[in-house]
């Protein structure tokens, strides 16, 4: 672990932490006018949404790094209160990188990179045509944190307009795979919201047992991951060994019938239920428990968990407690 006060180092190299670290970062697009009303575009990705009710956003635009004077985005916003924030997709990142040029004070930067002006409802500086989704905001609060270079100016706006286009939507909400937006990271680095690198999480219906209620040799594991774990201390109740004794009732009963191949070749097909049956297989044969007994009942859990068979997983877990016993202990296959 390096440790870093930040007071010993250049802003630049803090910045160069925050880039890398704090990401991926959305990116907004704002368009700004100045008190003449001549158009402004430009990107920034020190931006969030910060709640709903109403629906606020906020985004920074830093006193410049070099020679730490106010971006045009700042003294056009402080000057006229309002601001649009257009969502920036991948067809978008040639151009968005193009507009965050710095153009002298006046140059129209949609414009400059080829962007169409989305006139707004209530506010006079126009969105980007092109987003797929455009806020017409008025400013809340500007924070300023300090005047030195590389120092943020927070600008919160709260948004009383929402400009959506009507191709994102997949039923009632917007999909991810059709606004396709990117996100800033560190360096030169962005990535794309969409296809492969989104995955869904279902959210917890009820409170977990939590890790501090997992037994000891889980939490031990050196086959079981953190989320391993956290899919089986996500259940609302500890489960008990009778599960775990049908289930390998169940298991044995079965070998009569469904011999599995060899326990590796059925985790790496992923069989996890085929797996625990040439486990139980090998315990009926005997021998005496051991450490890699141990690991192998854990990838049989982690084959489980593969599949959100969170239940299965705990049966077993907890059949270890029984598998432990010398075989003659072993619950009758006719149970
Ligand atoms: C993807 C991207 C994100 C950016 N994010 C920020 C940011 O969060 N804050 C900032 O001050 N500058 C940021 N910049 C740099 C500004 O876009 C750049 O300084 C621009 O020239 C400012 O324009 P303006 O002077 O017209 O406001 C970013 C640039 C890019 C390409």
């Amino acid at each position: 672990m390096r440790h870093i006060d930040p007071a010993t180092i250049h802003h630049s190299e803090s910045h160069r932490y925050l880039l890398s670290c704090v990401a991926p970062r959305p990116i907004a697009f704002a368009g700004t006018v100045d008190s003449e009303g001549r158009p402004n575009l430009a990107p920034f990705s020190f931006f969030n949404a910060f709640g709903a009710n109403p629906p606020v956003v906020a985004f920074s635009p830093a006193f410049r790094g070099t020679d730490g004077s106010p971006k045009h985005t700042l003294l056009n916003v402080l000057a006229t209160g309002e601001f649009t924030i257009s969502v920036v997709s991948y067809a978008m990142v040639e151009q968005i990188s193009l507009a965050s040029c710095d153009f002298p004070e006046g140059v129209d930067e949609f414009l400059k990179a080829g962007f169409t002006k989305l006139p707004s409802h209530k506010i006079k500086p126009p969105g980007v045509a092109q987003s797929p989704m455009v806020m017409e905001c008025k400013l809340l609060h500007h924070i300023p944190v300090g005047s030195a270079p590389g120092s943020a100016n927070i600008l919160i706006g709260e948004v009383v307009m929402f400009h959506l286009r009507e191709s994102i939507f997949d039923g009632q909400y917007p999909s991810a795979d059709r606004l396709d937006l990117v996100a800033r990271m560190g360096g030169p680095n962005y990535c794309r919201a969409s296809g492969p690198a989104v995955f869904t999480l279902a959210k917890p219906t009820h409170n977990g047992i939590g890790f501090d209620a997992l037994p000891a040799d889980l939490l031990e594991s050196t086959i079981l991951t953190g989320s391993d774990l956290a899919k089986l201390a996500g259940v609302n109740q500890l489960p008990d060994l009778a599960g775990a004794q049908a289930f390998i009732a169940t298991e044995l009963a079965s070998l009569a019938t469904n011999t599995p191949d060899d326990l590796s070749t059925e985790l790496r097909v992923g069989a996890p239920e085929q797996a625990f049956r040439a486990f139980l297989a090998g315990r009926i044969a005997g021998g005496e428990w051991c450490g890699n007994d141990t690991a192998t009942l854990h990838r049989i859990i982690q084959g489980f968990l593969k599949k959100n068979d969170v239940t299965n997983a705990w049966n077993c877990a907890l059949s270890e407690a029984l598998l432990r016993q010398p075989e003659p202990t072993l619950p009758s296959s006719e149970g």
